[in-house]
């Protein structure tokens, strides 16, 4: 089946292979060497201080970063445009007073919008802001850098969703003025799901270290620790799944970030351009629009994606949240190329007129 989906991705055979090796224990010198490269390696690419991979969903890394960031009567900003955002929402009330609030009709996230809500938070007593980086519901690419850089201005910590962004678009902890970012292995990053990575600042990392320990399991105290004595994790990780990602960052590397990024843009371009040409609306607009998910409206959305993969061998993604009942999303991350991006337009076109649409 030819994947178009938001995640988990097609991956290709090199990195499907890599999971193979002979295993070896979390500990000892062979893991260690394979942990500390790895994570210096996404250091480098994101500007970060410290980062460490989670054996977990995209979601644990999330719950990871919202638990580790304040203390006891900590105050948080949420700001969501779609499912992922109102996600952050719900973990962020587990542990602290949360201020919400939702754009509707896939508004993007921009300082504009955002402004009057950070300045209100602040002065409710809220101390950090949340947000996605791409919200993948529809497809949204929030503007993170000026409403974290203004959010950072005025004081406060800034933890970003990227799950679904890193490595499709750039991102450095300084240049965006981030603290707190993680990102999941089965999205840009082209790997099988189970591991996902965070990422932190210096701000980060003295706001973890005043924390208090809210679980064990993601307590990232642990994971700077173990860092620091031999570069091990505290339990168990998915070693296969790292060897994956070794391998998946390998190969972009091989590539070139910037060009990585630039493939992903300009295939998100075609689909666009080829998806209105059929007569479809897109969701989002072109100011905040996607490299990756390209969310348009259609009617009969369910038996439109059904004939696909019966028919054409072809998946989209469905519609999500807000979008549910009314769109697909016909993504571009993962093991994909020009040529198969072309046969799943071709095919959704034909499937679209044998519905009569
Ligand atoms: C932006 C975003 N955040 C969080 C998640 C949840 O990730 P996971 O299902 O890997 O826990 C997703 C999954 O699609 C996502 O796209």
């Amino acid at each position: 089946m030819l994947l178009f989906t938001p995640g988990p991705v097609a991956v290709c055979k090199e990195v499907a292979l890599a999971q193979t090796k002979e295993m070896i224990t979390h500990r000892g010198k062979e893991f260690q060497t394979l942990y500390k490269n790895l994570c210096e390696k996404i250091k480098k690419m994101v500007d970060a201080t410290s980062v460490h991979v989670i054996t977990g969903s995209g979601t644990a890394a999330i719950e990871a970063n919202i638990q580790n960031a304040l203390g006891k009567d900590g105050v948080a900003l949420v700001l969501s445009n779609g499912a992922f955002g109102d996600k952050l929402a719900s973990h962020s009330k587990v542990y602290y007073r949360t201020i919400f609030h939702r754009f509707n009709n896939a508004q993007g996230i921009d300082l504009k919008v955002a402004k009057p809500y950070i300045d209100q938070a602040i002065e409710q007593g809220a101390q950090l802001l949340c947000m996605t980086h791409h919200e993948t519901s529809p497809g949204i690419l929030n503007k993170i850098t000026e409403v974290c850089s203004y959010a950072k201005e005025k004081g406060l910590l800034t933890l970003i969703d990227g799950t679904s962004a890193f490595p499709a678009y750039k991102f450095s902890h300084i240049h965006d003025k981030v603290d707190f970012y993680s990102w999941a292995s089965q999205k840009a990053a082209a790997c099988p799901p189970g591991i996902a990575v965070i990422s932190l600042s210096e701000d980060a990392l003295r706001a973890i270290d005043s924390s208090p320990v809210r679980c064990n399991y993601l307590n990232l105290k642990e994971y700077i620790k173990k860092q620091k004595e031999n570069f091990e994790t505290p339990t168990t990780p998915a070693i296969s799944l790292l060897w994956a990602l070794e391998k998946s960052l390998e190969l972009i590397e091989k590539e070139g970030l910037d060009n990585f990024v630039a493939k992903h843009k300009k295939y998100a371009d075609y689909v666009k351009k080829e998806i209105k040409k059929m007569g479809f609306e897109l969701v989002v607009s072109e100011e905040f629009s996607s490299n990756t998910v390209v969310a348009f409206y259609t009617k009969k959305n369910k038996e439109l994606n059904a004939l696909l993969q019966t028919k054409y061998n072809v998946k989209l993604g469905g519609g999500h949240a807000d979008w549910k009942e009314t769109t697909l999303r016909f993504c571009v991350m993962g093991d994909v190329d020009l040529e198969k991006i072309k046969y799943g337009l071709e095919s959704l076109k034909k499937a679209k007129e044998e519905l009569g649409l």
